[in-house]
């Protein structure tokens, strides 16, 4: 009989060694709360595909933006639902359009103690659902790359003037990230940062978003400028053009299903990186839990740490409060599990 001389049981022994060897940490500050905030409502809304997120007034938001702060959460993602929705999403770039208002109430009430982003797009805002403009009549109608550009710059613009720290375009259009990029220098906000939504797929699993931002296109889908699940290398690609036309961050996303792009993206690029925890992940760990198969608390700390791990600095995700909050108390689960 001969034992084994390496025993790498030996630092999983207790929870103290355990956390001392712990290559990946939760941090508050690394989370970045994705938040919904509707035109016209008196009371938040909950989403039912989306267990405890709702879509909030802007009293309801700003509560919800204090509560982060005080848990210690790094950044608020905003999305906006407009009360009217047209062609060209005029409601983006509103002046009184919902984000504006809603940028204003969390700059004042919560700008110096996180990082308040604005979420760019379009499909929130066009009667159509899509990301920008259509050019094209029926079956061939699509979105209008370069029209959309013109209008990104416009609710860039708007989005800063309105207090947010950080512009994230999600459009995926060619060149958005130069066009918002020159388009705040000229405004006099040379200063702000553009967090690239670089490597967008064409996803199933930000289903339960488009409950939430009441986004769903009206026709088709996303696949003529959302990425193909199935590439690896443009990725790549879009990551680099992002960062040429000025990117401060780069984003994958989804996250859990992506993990290899999240690591092949960490290991090219020396600027942070970020991965969205979309709608679908959460949704499916929320439902498991529901029915008993899985200990909710742990599957999700275990989704953020395999995220960490997998190279992401920031991860975008539903639960950052409740999170945030569990760290701070230090009872979150891995540590105590
Ligand atoms: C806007 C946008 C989407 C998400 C973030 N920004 C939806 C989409 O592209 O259809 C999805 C987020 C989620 O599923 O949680 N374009």
């Amino acid at each position: 009989m001969s034992f084994p001389n390496d025993r790498p049981r030996r630092l999983r022994a207790s929870p103290p060694l355990r956390r001392l060897v712990a290559q990946t940490r939760l941090a508050a500050a690394d989370l970045v709360l994705p938040v919904f905030v509707k035109a016209g409502l008196t009371e938040p809304v909950a989403v039912p595909s989306m267990p405890g997120v709702q879509q909030h007034s802007l009293e309801s938001l700003r509560k919800a933006a204090l509560e982060a702060v005080s848990v210690g959460v790094g950044g608020l993602m905003v999305f906006g639902i407009p009360a009217q929705k047209d062609a060209t999403g005029s409601g983006a770039d509103a002046e009184d359009g919902i984000v504006q208002q809603a940028l204003r109430v969390l700059d004042a009430e919560v700008g110096s103690e996180l990082v308040l982003m604005a979420d760019l797009c379009l499909c929130e805002y066009t009667d159509h659902g899509h990301c920008g403009p259509l050019g094209g009549e029926g079956a061939t109608a699509t979105v209008d790359n370069d029209a959309t550009l013109v209008r990104y710059a416009q609710v860039a613009v708007a989005q800063v003037a309105a207090g947010a720290a950080v512009i994230a375009p999600s459009g995926m259009m060619d060149g958005q990230v130069g066009a918002i990029r020159a388009a705040l220098d000229a405004a006099g906000f040379a200063d702000r940062a553009i967090l690239a939504y670089s490597a967008k797929y064409a996803s199933a699993f930000y289903g339960p978003f488009r409950d939430a931002a009441e986004s769903a296109p009206a026709f088709g889908d996303r696949r003529t400028y959302q990425m193909d699940p199935a590439n690896s290398d443009e990725a790549l690609r879009e990551v680099r053009a992002d960062l040429e036309q000025g990117a401060d961050l780069v984003m994958v996303k989804p996250a859990g299903p992506y993990l290899d792009i999240v690591r092949r993206v960490a290991d090219a690029v020396d600027v942070p990186v970020a991965a969205y925890q979309v709608s679908g992940e959460m949704a499916m760990i929320e439902a498991a839990a529901a029915t008993g198969g899985i200990d909710r608390d742990r599957a999700i700390e275990e989704s953020l740490v395999a995220i960490r791990r997998a190279g992401a600095d920031i991860v975008v995700t539903y639960w950052a409060t409740e999170v945030a909050d569990r760290l701070t108390l230090g009872t979150s689960a891995p540590a105590s599990g």
